[in-house]
């Protein structure tokens, strides 16, 4: 579904991307790892149009869609939560997924139903599958760190996405909050059949949860494979794992 080639992204003399390399299948949960500073999230500001790339390129579904603007790339399916949490603290739980709802469904259809009706359904299904549907009056800003990062997959999926694009779910999370989110994604990937695409920097995060993972370091990509075969990798070892 999606690949990327040899990309680089230079901030002034800076290559915070400096020959990426990922293939991500069509409902598969891939991971790209690597330590703070790594590139993960120019990498995700590339693929979703948030920064242009210098050199390579992005294809989805063998379309290259590196030269193309945010809103467009959403448009084609995906979306994305950012590294620090994004919601409406005023507006109701519910009210943020419904506002991301209707506003896809502007995107793609005109029906003469009462665009709040048929977002009535979604945006509860979406809260469901989510497990908000028990907070959903109340105010997103009241959340807990958890539970606004959730609310963020929520809204993003308010897109009906071909690909999830998550930069750093767990950030900041308590070990009990964390292992929710990540139960909550890999069961996102296997009920609904979604792509999904996220960055770590703890390994121990996405061992187990991955079906395929990219080791990046310094802008450039390790290597990408299953779990077995990244972690026996020599190279990641050395420089990632340490001593483990
Ligand atoms: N807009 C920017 N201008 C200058 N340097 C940046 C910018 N964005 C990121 N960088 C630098 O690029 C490197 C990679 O950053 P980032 O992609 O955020 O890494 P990661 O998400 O893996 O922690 C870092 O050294 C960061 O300081
Ligand atoms: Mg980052």
């Amino acid at each position: 579904m999606l690949r990327v080639e040899d990309l680089h992204k230079s901030f002034d003399d800076f290559k915070a991307v400096n020959g990426a390399h990922l293939t991500v299948e069509s409902g598969q949960l891939v991971a790209v790892i690597g330590p703070n500073g790594a590139g993960k999230t120019t990498l995700f500001n590339l693929i979703t149009g948030q920064l242009q790339p210098g050199r390579g390129r992005i294809l989805l579904n063998d379309e290259d869609i590196s030269k193309l603007p945010p809103h467009v790339i959403c448009r084609k399916g995906i979306a994305r939560s950012f590294q620090i949490a994004n919601v409406f603290p005023r507006l109701s739980v519910f009210r943020n997924v419904q506002v991301s709802v209707l506003s896809q469904q502007k995107l793609s259809n005109k029906l003469f139903r009462p665009a709040s009706q048929i977002a009535v359904e979604e945006t509860g299904r979406i809260l469901e599958s989510v497990g908000l549907v028990d907070k959903k009056m109340d105010l997103a800003g009241s959340l807990s760190h958890g539970d606004k990062r959730i609310l963020e997959i929520a809204i993003a999926l308010g897109n009906e996405p071909e690909l999830l694009i998550l930069d750093e779910p767990t950030a900041g999370m308590s070990p009990d909050e964390t292992a929710t989110t990540m139960a909550l994604i890999q069961r996102l990937a296997a009920d609904q059949g979604l792509t999904i695409l996220f960055c770590e920097h703890d390994m121990e995060v996405v061992f187990g949860t991955a079906q395929s993972i990219m080791v990046m370091q310094q802008g450039g990509t390790i290597v990408q494979g299953d779990p077995q075969t990244v972690r026996h990798n020599t190279e990641v070892q050395e420089a990632y794992l340490g001593d483990e």
